[in-house]
């Protein structure tokens, strides 16, 4: 079956994708093919000509859109309708950067209120830290902040807190810890004063495994330090949905920031999980990336498709994926700071949208969300690279740009941006034997080597990419580059008519990596499992009781 045969318009725009002539001749048939497909909103340029589409693509894509009721769909998910209807939850992360329609009420208090009380009272925390009016158990002021968190409660803060390293304040360091690796925790903690840290626990739900329990292995370190059992409050601050687990571990609710039902995880950077972020960059920061990501909801939801930035990633996505059989999707951040956005784009997208179920509970017949991955440039042209240029599969590319360095030397930047732009130049236009022919007889090579070397030379071209460009990696920018991943992933879950916004899949491994647990950590428990689990556990057993 090809494509979304869901949809009346399926089977002309899959004979359309099919017949559209290749990347080269559309380039030579319109020499203004560059700026006819290249637009810009919210800080941010996008230039997708280099993509398998001309404006009778963008007609069907139209039609789709149409048929897949995509307006009303996005329009839902603003009003504050419960999308998420596995959960019974509405999906507002948008109310945290402002885009609320006045009309919004969750739980009868209205949802951009409870925002702007959350804002100001992550400034006052910060505010306090900054001025050192927050003292350890020992009346020495805090100078780190270590954040616990993990999947949504980490990943956001921790790329946007590296990202904008040239926007640090410098008046409190801030860390991260995610893995239940002690070595994680641990490595962490040995550099640091116990008199002068101060934890964040970052989860929702406060009861994710990871976090309770590097939670609980810091709370040893300071009590081991000389803390009591009083001295907690002036060392930890949860965000929560879950007050009472936050207290019964110890962290009373008046250090309790709020997070809502209405905020996925990995949707959640914009709200009180962010405080790491506030931390690191100031409140004034902040709130610009907040305001960056409100102009990128603006212009989604009222740019017309042909001119909507995450609507056009969304198509274009869908048209490889269903079309082209396209599984997987590279990120090529051309910034150091933005090394991490692979990583966090993997769990935006492939935890969102890998779904095999339609919203009314049937099978899903064709690809869904694709694999996400990638890696700063230009390390990855000299590890990976080479695939993106010959393997045999399709896999498309968002080249990421800041056009000016916040590390201004000498060449450097124009050759980090020359190879950004080559690289996807070069998987358009390839390389064909009749060239590489010609490249080895200029080099002297005779026929018989030329014709056992050439076809190794051949690079097939024709593979399409995006370029994101933005002046400089500010919190604004950055803001609307998150947003902008954030649509394009709802909006293709709105095609492939899925629930983005649980996660279900992640459930049954914590299920069984607790039955396992029990088993590893008692060796008299019957090992009653599958052969291969049993011969596992049976090993480290014999390992760990030595
Ligand atoms: O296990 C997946 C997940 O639920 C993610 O969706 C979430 O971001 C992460 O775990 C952390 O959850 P919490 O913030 O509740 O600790």
């Amino acid at each position: 079956m090809t494509g979304l045969t869901r949809y009346p318009s399926n089977d002309a725009l899959a004979s359309h994708l099919h017949n559209l002539p290749d990347l080269k001749s559309l380039f030579a048939a319109d020499p203004k093919r560059g700026e006819t497909f290249s637009l810009s909103a919210a800080g941010l340029t996008l230039d997708y000509s280099k993509n398998h589409l001309t404006s009778e693509t963008l007609a069907l894509f139209e039609k789709l859109a149409e048929e897949a009721g995509l307006g009303d769909k996005i329009q839902a998910m603003f009003s504050g309708a419960l999308i998420n209807h596995t959960e019974g939850r509405a999906v507002l992360h948008t109310a945290l950067r402002g885009s609320v329609d006045d009309s919004v009420i969750s739980e009868g208090s209205q949802v951009a209120q409870e925002v702007a009380a959350t804002l100001a009272r992550m400034a006052r925390f910060v505010e306090a830290i900054y001025s050192g009016q927050l003292l350890g158990f020992t009346g020495k002021a805090i100078t780190d902040v270590v954040s616990i968190g993990i999947g949504g409660s980490f990943l956001g803060p921790k790329i946007v807190t590296e990202a904008l390293k040239p926007f640090w304040q410098h008046k409190v360091k801030v860390h991260y810890v995610a893995n239940i690796d002690g070595a994680a925790l641990s490595g962490k903690l040995a550099d640091l004063d116990p008199q002068t840290t101060l934890f964040i626990t970052a989860s929702k739900s406060f009861g994710t495994q990871e976090t309770l329990t590097n939670s609980e292995s810091a709370r040893d370190w300071l009590k081991a330090a000389g803390a009591d059992f009083s001295d907690l409050a002036k060392h930890f601050v949860a965000v929560t949905a879950n007050v009472p687990k936050a207290e019964a571990f110890g962290i009373s609710a008046d250090n309790c920031f709020p997070m809502w039902d209405w905020v996925g995880g990995r949707y959640s950077l914009w709200s009180a999980i962010g405080l790491p972020i506030a931390l690191a960059i100031g409140m004034d920061n902040f709130k610009a990336l907040l305001g960056g990501a409100n102009a990128m909801d603006q212009h989604f939801k009222t740019a017309p498709l042909k001119q909507n930035m995450p609507m056009l990633l969304a198509l274009t996505g869908i048209a490889y994926i269903n079309y082209f059989g396209a599984t997987s999707h590279v990120l090529l951040p051309y910034d150091h700071g933005l090394r991490a956005l692979p990583g966090y784009v993997q769990q935006l997208d492939m935890e969102s949208n890998g779904k095999s179920c339609h919203n009314d509970a049937s099978a899903i017949e064709h690809l869904t969300g694709p694999v996400i991955w990638g890696a700063e440039g230009t390390n990855g042209q000299h590890a990976f690279h080479q695939l993106l240029h010959q393997g045999k599969q399709l896999i498309p590319a968002d080249f990421i740009l800041p056009l000016t360095s916040h590390y201004p030397l000498g060449r450097h930047h124009a050759m980090l941006a020359s190879n950004c732009f080559a690289q996807s130049q070069a998987l358009m236009e390839g390389k064909s034997l009749d060239k590489a022919k010609q490249e080895l007889a200029a080099n002297g090579l005779g026929e018989a080597e030329i014709a056992k070397l050439a076809p190794h030379k051949v690079m097939p071209g024709n593979r399409p990419s995006n370029t994101l460009l933005m002046d400089s990696v500010s919190p604004a920018t950055l803001g609307a580059l998150i947003a902008l991943y954030e649509h394009k992933v709802l909006v293709q879950g709105i095609f492939w008519d899925l629930n983005s916004f649980d996660q279900w899949g992640v459930e049954l491994g914590k299920v069984l990596g607790n039955e396992v647990l029990s088993r590893l950590e008692d060796d008299s428990a019957l090992l009653d499992l599958d052969s291969s689990t049993n011969a596992l556990i049976a090993r480290f057993r014999a390992l760990a009781a030595k």
